[in-house]
Order: structure tokens, then C-alpha cells, then sequence
């Protein structure tokens, strides 16, 4: 089983994560994870802090001469910005009284319900770890899953579809086509027309002092049948994967395949016909409308997610709120924010995505190494060509 924990506040110290499940003898860098919380980092309506963090990770256990050993992997990602913070977020005493306590809430932040639910008189108590700081720790956690699953051919990745209701309307494209064009773009999106149109949405909102939200997609490729199970509710991949794309912050829906649209859809419209080739012996479908998961098991299609995002809580114009002190009606404050995190979000969903495929994964293939899941995978798909 693969388990991970990250911990951090947004302008603390640093980040800190611990990833358990990784077999022994992969080949894992700080540039492998380097890379991906570069990805992060990027898009067009992004806030001050990107500028000032340029993120980068250090191995701190776990991996020996370039190898991971199979024991826990320990990553460690410095905050900039601590400098600034060290006496405000400082975990000597002596530093208490160095500001006043924060008491307006952000409607749309944890700010309120946590200071409730943790006894707190300050919502920077509950706003620095709520805060959306910890998913560059998930990323670097993502990396190494990626990098473990990526030695079996699987590849996850993503593009923006949507921002502020501006849609990406790309056909007759092949799959590589389109993430190189996202991978190039400011806003992952693979759609140039559409990506000028939402640029223009993310500058409306800012000179509005607002906020805009959208949708990105997930694409796992060249994942075997069979991770995941029917035989228990929390075994289901789509429930997995559903459930871990959902705990990214303002996350609100998700969706596989065809997701809500099939509701609506004759059964005819919506199921994906099954057939076999004899030359390379397996099953495949002309269509993919389940996303690759049939009975909470992948069936070997790409598996395709999708996720809503809300607009960013924090507004330059803010919304009404209650001081908790004085219950006075207040306009609540602003802390830096970005303007549209969606292209940040979708390199965070494939951070998650990948940790959920590599647990699958290890679950199916299990071995302490490298070399014996290798094994166990080419069994498998040996046994695939008899059926
Ligand atoms: C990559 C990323 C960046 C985010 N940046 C901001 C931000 O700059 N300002 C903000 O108010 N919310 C931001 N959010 C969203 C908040 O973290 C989130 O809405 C808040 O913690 C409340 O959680 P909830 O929306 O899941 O209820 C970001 C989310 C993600 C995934």
C-alpha cells in the first residue's frame, strides 16, 4: 500500500511529505520533482508568490546514490517567504504577541468554520494550513509516484477545458498533439482561440477585483486492466480517484468519462461495445465514454477525470463578513491571491492522480523492488495474451 502525509503551513518554515509504498531500486532526483512543481508554478492570473517562490525540493531520506531503498521517502520544499514570517509564524512563545490576531473571516475559506472547530481567536491559525500553499508538497509527492508508474509506461496528463465559462472546443487532434500544445501554454490549454478568450475573462475579473474557476482534465494512458475492485466500496478506483481529486482545495465536482452527461444519454448512447484483436491478442472499444473504469476496475482504456474548480475565494472586492470579536459587519480582508489557479490545479490533480494509480498499482503488481513488481507485471500481462 502506498500512504503519504504532507505537513506546513503556507508561511512556515517549510513544507514537509512522507511517501511510504515506494519500491527499492527506482531511479529518483530532486530534478525529477523539480520539474513537476515548476509545471505548478506557471499560468496566466497567478498571484505575487509565484514570483517569489520558485519552488525546489530536497530528498531528504529514503534514497541512496540515486535509488530509492523501500523505506519511507522524506521530501523537503523551504518557503522563500519565511524571512518575512519567522517571528508571525514562529513556534517559540516568546514570539506571541509579535501582531494582532487576524479576526475577519473569508467567506469561501476555512477562515470561520476552523477557527470554531479548533478553538482558535486568529484565522491565520487555520488559514496557513488551509491554505492551497500544501499542494506544491502533493506535487513533489506526485512526482515520485509518477516516476515509479512511468517505468511501466503510464503516463498521466492534463489540460485546461475551461475558465470563467469559456469552453476548449479542440477536434481532429491527436492526444500528444494536444498536450504539447498544453504544456506550451500559459493556461494549459490546448485551444489557442479559447486561451486568448480566457485570458481576457481572468483580466475582466481582475480589473473587477473578482475571481474565475474552470475545468481541467486528467488523461491516464497505458494503464493495465485491472487496479482497482468492485469487491469492496473503498476498492473502487473511480471512488479512489474521485475522492483524492476532490480534496485539492475549491475542487466541487468530479467527473470520469462522460460523467454527468450520460444521465441524460439512452443506455445504447453511453455503454462502450467490446471487441478483440486477434493479432495482439486483447479487448479493446471504439469509444471510451466510461473513462476507462468499468465496475470500479480500469479496463485498460485511458482513464479520463474531470474537475470543477470554484472561482478563487479570496476578492479583491470583498464579499461581506463578521468581525469574530466585535460581530461587527466587515468587508473581509485580502490576503495575496491569485486571480485563476484552474492551470495550477490540473499539474496538482495529476500529483493525486498519480499517487491513487501507483497505490492500484502496487496493490495489483506488490513487491518490495523494482525488479520483482517487474516480474509480477510481465506475468500478468503474459497471462493476458492467453485468455
Ligand atoms: C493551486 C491552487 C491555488 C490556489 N490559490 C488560491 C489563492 O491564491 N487564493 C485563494 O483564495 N484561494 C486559492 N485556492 C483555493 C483555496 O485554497 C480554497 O478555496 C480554500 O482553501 C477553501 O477550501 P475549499 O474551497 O476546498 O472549501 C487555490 C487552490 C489551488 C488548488
Amino acid at each position: 500500500m502506498l500512504r503519504f502525509l504532507t505537513a506546513g503551513e503556507s508561511h512556515g518554515q517549510t513544507l514537509i511529505g512522507i511517501i511510504e509504498g515506494i519500491p527499492a531500486g527506482l531511479e529518483l532526483s530532486s530534478d525529477d520533482i523539480n520539474h513537476e512543481l515548476a509545471r505548478r508554478q506557471i499560468g496566466y492570473g497567478r498571484g505575487n508568490r509565484m514570483k517569489i517562490e520558485k519552488d525546489s525540493v530536497e530528498i531528504t531520506c529514503g534514497v541512496r546514490w540515486g535509488k530509492t531503498l523501500g523505506s519511507p521517502i522524506g521530501l523537503l520544499i523551504k518557503n522563500k517567504d519565511w524571512v518575512n514570517w519567522s517571528e508571525k509564524m514562529s513556534p517559540d512563545p516568546s514570539h506571541a504577541d509579535c501582531i494582532l490576531p487576524e479576526t475577519k473571516p473569508r467567506p469561501g475559506h476555512a477562515d470561520l468554520t476552523g477557527i470554531i472547530k479548533y478553538s482558535h481567536n486568529d484565522t491565520r491559525s487555520v488559514l496557513e494550513r488551509a491554505s492551497a500553499r500544501e499542494t506544491a508538497m502533493r506535487v513533489a509527492l506526485g512526482a515520485v509516484a509518477k516516476k515509479f508508474i512511468g517505468v511501466f509506461g503510464i503516463q498521466i496528463l492534463s489540460h485546461v477545458i475551461e475558465i470563467g465559462g469559456v469552453k476548449s472546443r479542440v477536434r481532429k487532434i491527436t492526444l500528444d498533439n494536444l498536450i504539447d500544445l498544453a504544456e506550451k501554454s500559459e493556461l494549459r490549454c490546448g485551444d489557442k482561440k479559447a486561451e486568448s478568450m480566457m485570458k481576457n475573462k481572468i483580466d475582466e475579473a481582475r480589473k473587477k477585483g473578482d475571481s474565475v474557476g474552470g475545468i481541467f482534465e486528467v488523461i491516464v494512458i497505458n494503464v493495465p486492466v485491472g487496479l482497482g475492485s468492485y469487491s469492496q466500496w473503498d476498492k473502487r478506483m473511480n471512488a479512489r480517484l474521485a475522492y483524492a481529486v476532490m480534496s485539492i482545495q475549491a475542487i466541487k465536482g468530479v467527473e470520469i468519462g462522460i460523467g454527468f452527461e450520460c444521465a441524460g444519454k439512452f443506455g445504447s448512447e453511453v455503454h462502450d461495445g467490446i471487441y478483440y484483436n486477434r493479432k495482439s491478442r486483447s479487448f479493446y472499444r471504439k469509444t471510451n465514454r466510461a473513462g476507462g473504469i468499468e465496475g470500479g476496475i480500469t479496463n485498460g482504456e485511458n482513464i479520463v477525470i474531470r474537475a470543477a474548480m470554484k472561482p478563487i475565494a479570496t476578492l479583491y472586492s470583498p464579499l461581506d463578513s463578521v468581525d469574530i470579536v466585535t460581530k461587527k459587519p466587515f468587508k473581509a480582508s485580502i490576503e495575496r491571491s491569485d486571480i485563476c489557479a484552474v492551470p495550477a490545479a490540473s499539474v496538482v490533480g495529476e500529483a493525486m492522480i498519480a499517487i491513487e494509480i501507483a497505490n492500484g498499482f502496487s496493490e495489483k503488481f506488490g513487491g518490495d523492488s523494482i525488479d520483482e513488481i517487474k516480474r509480477n507485471y510481465e506475468g500478468y500481462i503474459d497471462y493476458m495474451k492467453r485468455i
